[in-house]
């Protein structure tokens, strides 16, 4: 019988490997038969939400019959105060990850625009490309597995329309020197969109030399989006809401494709209330450069390779097929991220967690690896 799905979806689709996320401890639990397990997997904030968001998380709930401020105009007027740009240089999205595809979908065609990003670069962006029938370029990086910013620039052609730079970079943790960004704003041609994903920067802002992108968007250069999110330090990844800044045309370009009502209510007002937690975001940060310092020694002693990390997680190379690694983890109950999907097959991704959560990691990982 003729297969009714063969050539249902188009090629680029058909092509797809879906995001494999995090497990989450009730699937391990429940599959393994095992209890108390942890959660190392997606980057989280191990010291959960901020408080001051929860609270008004909950004051927020009897509202929910109504569909959200379409305009999010509170929170963007509480980021727009805090920043300080406009309004209009704000736009929201459920999570960053809302907008990387939304900047793909907004700004790229299929055929005509390429994507440029580097190799081992945060997955997202290839299957937001890959959805939208847009052909995404990837440059080499360097032995490090970080950022190459002399083959990024090389990597640009008159067909590139966008360029995504993570910063820092997820799988890997590496980041982007501020030398190294000049460099790169000089080379880009004032056409093409920089997309600077600064997920982690509260982590990276303890380095001297961290580039904030935004201080670099100009009258010259108005062509500079930076994406931030409030799942990281913030410790709101449930609720779905990140943001964008950039020249209020490229928000208006956005806000044409933009569905409806992408942020919902409960999200705007916790996120409002987060971005005034400071306490919880300091906690936060020392929290995770600890525990940085705990999973790398700890790794090291192991005689693994652990990348050094200016983010929340760290990036561990555990010379072996990391597949059968994470599995046996799994049944000592500490989830991990395998990064076979990042084409990194002796790689594993550890999330800071909290210090008791660190130390069974470690230990876990000292009798997997025997
Ligand atoms: C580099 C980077 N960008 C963006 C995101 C998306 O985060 P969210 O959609 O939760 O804001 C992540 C999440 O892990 C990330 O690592």
């Amino acid at each position: 019988m003729k297969d009714i799905f063969a050539g249902m979806v188009p090629p680029h689709v058909e092509a797809i490997s879906p995001y494999i996320p995090g497990k989450p401890v009730d699937e391990v639990e429940r599959e393994l038969g095992i209890t108390g397990a942890i959660k190392l997997a997606s980057n989280e904030n191990p010291l959960g939400p901020s408080p001051k968001g929860l609270l008004a998380l909950r004051g927020a709930l009897d509202g929910v019959h109504f569909y959200p401020d379409g305009g999010g105009f509170r929170l963007r007027r509480a980021l727009s105060e805090r920043l300080g740009v406009t309004e209009d240089e704000i736009m929201l999205g459920a999570g960053s990850n809302d907008l990387i595809d939304l900047l793909v979908r907004t700004f790229c065609a299929p055929g005509r625009d390429d994507v440029l990003t580097h190799r081992h670069a945060f997955f997202m962006y290839k299957i937001s490309c890959m959805a939208a029938g847009v052909t995404l370029v990837e440059s080499d990086a360097t032995a490090e597995l970080a950022c190459d910013v002399d083959a990024l620039v090389a990597g640009i052609t008159p067909r590139t329309k966008l360029i995504f730079l993570p910063n820092p970079n997820n799988p890997t943790g590496s980041y982007v020197p501020r030398s190294d960004f000049e460099k790169l704003l000089e080379k880009v041609p004032p056409h093409v969109l920089l997309v600077v994903d600064e997920a982690y920067h509260e982590y990276a802002l303890a380095r001297a030399d961290y580039p904030v992108a935004e201080k670099y968007r100009s009258k010259e250069r108005p062509l500079l989006v930076t994406l931030r999110t409030f799942s990281k330090i913030h410790g709101l990844a449930g609720l779905r809401v990140g943001y964008g800044i950039s020249h209020p045309r490229v928000v208006s370009y956005l806000n044409r494709v933009r569905l409806p009502f992408n942020v919902s209510s409960v999200a705007q007002d916790a996120a409002r209330a987060a971005l005034d937690d400071l306490e919880h975001v300091e906690r936060s940060r020392r929290a995770t450069l600890d525990g940085i310092s705990q999973l790398t020694a700890g790794f090291s002693a192991l005689g693994q390779r652990v990348y050094p990390s200016a983010a929340n997680f760290v990036l561990v190379d555990v010379g072996r097929d990391a597949q059968p690694v994470y599995q046996a983890l799994l049944r000592k109950g500490v989830i991990v991220r395998p990064l076979r999907p990042a084409g990194l097959n002796e790689h594993v991704r550890v999330s800071v967690g909290t210090a008791l959560e660190n130390a069974r990691a470690i230990k876990a990982m000292g009798e997997v690896l025997g």
